[in-house]
């Protein structure tokens, strides 16, 4: 891993730059590049934005572990508010949920119980919910979890899952994932993973995705493939072509404020994008993340920080 990348990650969970972070005005201005703002309106007013410029929206509310079962209920009261809103508002968004935000490390029960009256509501009004992929301790319960809501009928179809293309198991779990029919986003993987669970190169990472996408694309299932990567896409564009496998059958994903251009080029070759938006006052670690990413954002951020 470059030094940059496990430096940014490093950053991400300093306590005390994150609290200084969150709490100044400086830190509001750096976030709104890859953040909607802190509040629910502000995910709201951003994502009708983006549904206006052609794109389909996944909200996350930002906030990772919690402490306690009343924080757990507390975030998912804001996604409860958020199926509301986007119904009332007609909005063309779903939900993107962590599960240890729902109280995971406190008890397993409790992130399930959650996560099953989010789907309830997600398929009440019409809606669906995405459960984010967090690091490899939790990656099994994860899975279990999400295919037990799907096996409830009155659920199936509600509830989605990401794969990471990083970690050596991705390809069995997606197999089982399409003999399940659910639907999953494929991304690269963005925590820290040692080399016993996931490859260790670059290259390797991304000939692991390509070959997973493929493996979605074929399935009679629609994916989303989350990715900034040209190459990644380019592939994707070819294997499409090639098998005849219509545009409307699968999105690609991208998050909100990185690679605008090319979200927008797909829109208009055709193609179904979904904008990943965060929003909400825990926003350093996320931020965090995608500066490990891509290091050159930091310059990125600061001149915009200096023109404001
Ligand atoms: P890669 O990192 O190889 O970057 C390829 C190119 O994309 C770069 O050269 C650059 O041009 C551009 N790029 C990438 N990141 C950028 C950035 N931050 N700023 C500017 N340009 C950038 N991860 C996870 O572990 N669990 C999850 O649930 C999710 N969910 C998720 C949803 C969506 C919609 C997206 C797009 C991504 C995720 N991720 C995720 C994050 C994912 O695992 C990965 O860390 C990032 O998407 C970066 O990987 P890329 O595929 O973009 O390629």
């Amino acid at each position: 891993m470059p030094v940059l990348r496990s430096a940014f990650i490093a950053l991400s969970r300093n306590r005390s730059l994150r609290k200084f972070a969150e709490h100044s005005s400086i830190g509001g201005k750096l976030s709104s590049r890859f953040v909607a703002g802190l509040e629910i309106e502000d995910a709201l007013r951003v994502c009708a934005q983006v549904n206006q410029q052609g794109m389909h929206v996944t909200l996350d509310s930002l906030g990772e572990s919690v402490s306690t079962a009343e924080e757990a209920h507390r975030a998912a009261d804001i996604y409860h508010q958020l199926l509301d809103q986007i119904a009332a508002r007609k909005l063309d968004s779903n939900i993107s949920v962590k599960l240890t935000q729902m109280g995971l490390a406190l008890d397993p029960v409790i992130a399930e119980t959650i996560a099953t009256s989010l789907a309830q509501h997600a398929h009440a009004t019409g809606n669906f919910l995405r459960i984010d992929m967090e690091d490899s301790p939790v990656t099994q319960v994860t899975l279990d979890i999400v295919r037990r809501i799907n096996a409830q009928p009155e659920l199936r179809g509600s509830t989605g899952i990401v794969i990471q293309s990083y970690l050596y198991r991705s390809q069995a779990d997606i197999e089982q994932l399409i003999a399940d029919g659910i639907r999953v986003r494929l991304c690269k993987g963005a925590y820290k993973e040692p080399a016993e669970v996931a490859f260790p190169k670059k290259s390797d990472v991304d000939a692991n995705y390509s070959k997973l996408a493929n493996m979605l694309l074929q399935s009679p299932i629609y994916h989303g493939l989350a990715t900034h990567d040209e190459n990644m896409i380019a592939a994707a564009k070819s294997f499409v072509a090639q098998r005849n496998i219509d545009r409307s059958h699968f999105e690609f994903q991208m998050l909100f404020g990185v690679r605008r251009d090319l979200q927008r080029k797909l829109i208009a070759e055709g193609f179904n994008v979904r904008v990943y938006i965060p929003f909400g006052r825990e926003w350093y670690p996320y931020f965090m993340r995608r500066l490990a990413e891509r290091p050159a954002n930091v310059f990125f951020i600061a001149k915009q920080l200096f023109r404001q």
